[in-house]
């Protein structure tokens, strides 16, 4: 058969739409044994001449049957894929199931709204473990094993590990981490929001609650600095109209402490319900950082000094949503989360 024929022949077989035969015929014809490849052992017996114009043919119609195989598997697999498209066809003007959408939760609108504040003063956001040690927790914040303010912050502790480890009874541990991995002991400004556990649970305390530590070391920081920046913090979050005032207090890594109160946001300082008819309200405590606690980290005392304080979120929360029991803050129900899903909440609070 001349090669003129076997071309003619391979484009009448392949009229079909099945693939696997497509295969079968391009390897009836191009195969180890197919025709064409047989073909060119004839070359052999032809004369140098011959060879030359015979394998020119040859090679021109190895290309084109090649061609036409390819062109009918793609073709087919065309149509193929036409067919499925045709029948999975979306219809997008279909009115979509119904989500439920989740809301921010109030714990993190607070949380977002005082690290946005902190971060425009020029602190960065540090956080710390949950899981703590003795040693970070207590010891390297001026708490010795036995002393009597570790009562007040009892917590869970990790079995099997000899009663090292614990959760953590308060964001305060995160400055110790901070003070012991900056290397070259350079002053900082830090905030550290995070979960703290202790052994508590009634409406204003749950055994679950967020804090907001704030850490400056610097030279000559003072009480003064420390009062700014409270001022600034809770005109921001409470309203211009807020004022604050220090009352003396005790924390074991503070000296001086104080608590910190602001006036009432509901009452403005008249006295109400919510501020037990006394006008303030205490947020927070603070101090300016013992000497033992820097020094324990690291730091030269007598170089740098600092101030610390430690909010809870959750009482910011819970004034700033008017929200009555903590442990609504950690039920997971929806229709209470929901509540909160509004963007110009604070100001409501504020006007
Ligand atoms: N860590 C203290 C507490 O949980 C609060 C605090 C922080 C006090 C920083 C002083 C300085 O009660």
């Amino acid at each position: 058969m001349d090669l003129k024929s076997l071309k003619e022949e391979i484009s009448k077989r392949i009229n079909t739409d099945d693939l696997q035969k497509i295969n079968e015929i391009k390897t009836e014809y191009l195969g180890k044994k197919g025709s064409i490849t047989e073909l060119s052992k004839k070359m052999k017996e032809l004369s140098n001449e011959e060879k030359k114009e015979f394998g020119k043919k040859l090679n021109e119609l190895k290309k084109a049957a090649n061609d036409m195989f390819e062109n009918k598997r793609k073709e087919i697999e065309q149509a193929l894929l036409n067919k499925k498209l045709a029948s999975e066809k979306i219809d997008i003007t279909l009115p979509s199931r119904k989500t439920v959408r989740g809301s921010k939760h109030p714990l993190s609108r607070v949380q977002e709204e005082l690290e946005d504040l902190f971060v425009s003063l020029g602190y960065d956001v540090y956080e710390g473990p949950e899981i703590e040690s003795d040693e970070n927790c207590f010891q390297r914040l001026n708490l010795p094993s036995g002393h009597p303010a570790r009562d007040s912050q009892d917590t869970f502790y990790l079995e099997n590990e000899e009663d090292k480890y614990l959760l953590r009874t308060q964001t305060s541990t995160a400055q110790v981490h901070a003070m012991l991995e900056n290397e070259n002991k350079e002053p900082m400004r830090i905030v550290c929001p995070g979960k703290t556990y202790r052994r508590d649970d009634d409406a204003t305390h749950s055994h679950q609650f967020m804090q907001f530590e704030g850490l400056v070391i610097g030279e000559d920081i003072s009480l003064a600095n420390l009062k700014a920046t409270l001022e600034l913090f809770s005109k921001k979050l409470l309203g211009e109209k807020t004022e604050i005032r220090f009352r003396p207090s005790y924390f074991p890594f503070t000296e001086p402490s104080v608590e910190v109160d602001v006036t009432c946001f509901k009452c403005h300082g008249k006295g109400c319900n919510l501020c037990k008819e006394s006008g303030w309200i205490e947020v927070l405590g603070a101090g300016i950082v013992h000497p033992n606690v820097l020094r324990m980290n690291g730091y030269d005392p007598e170089k740098y000094t600092g101030f610390a304080f430690g909010p809870g979120l959750d009482r910011f929360a819970m004034f700033k949503y008017g929200i009555t029991d903590i442990r609504y803050l950690y039920g997971n129900d929806i229709r209470f989360l929901k509540q909160f899903d509004r963007k110009d909440d604070i100001n409501e609070i504020k006007s």
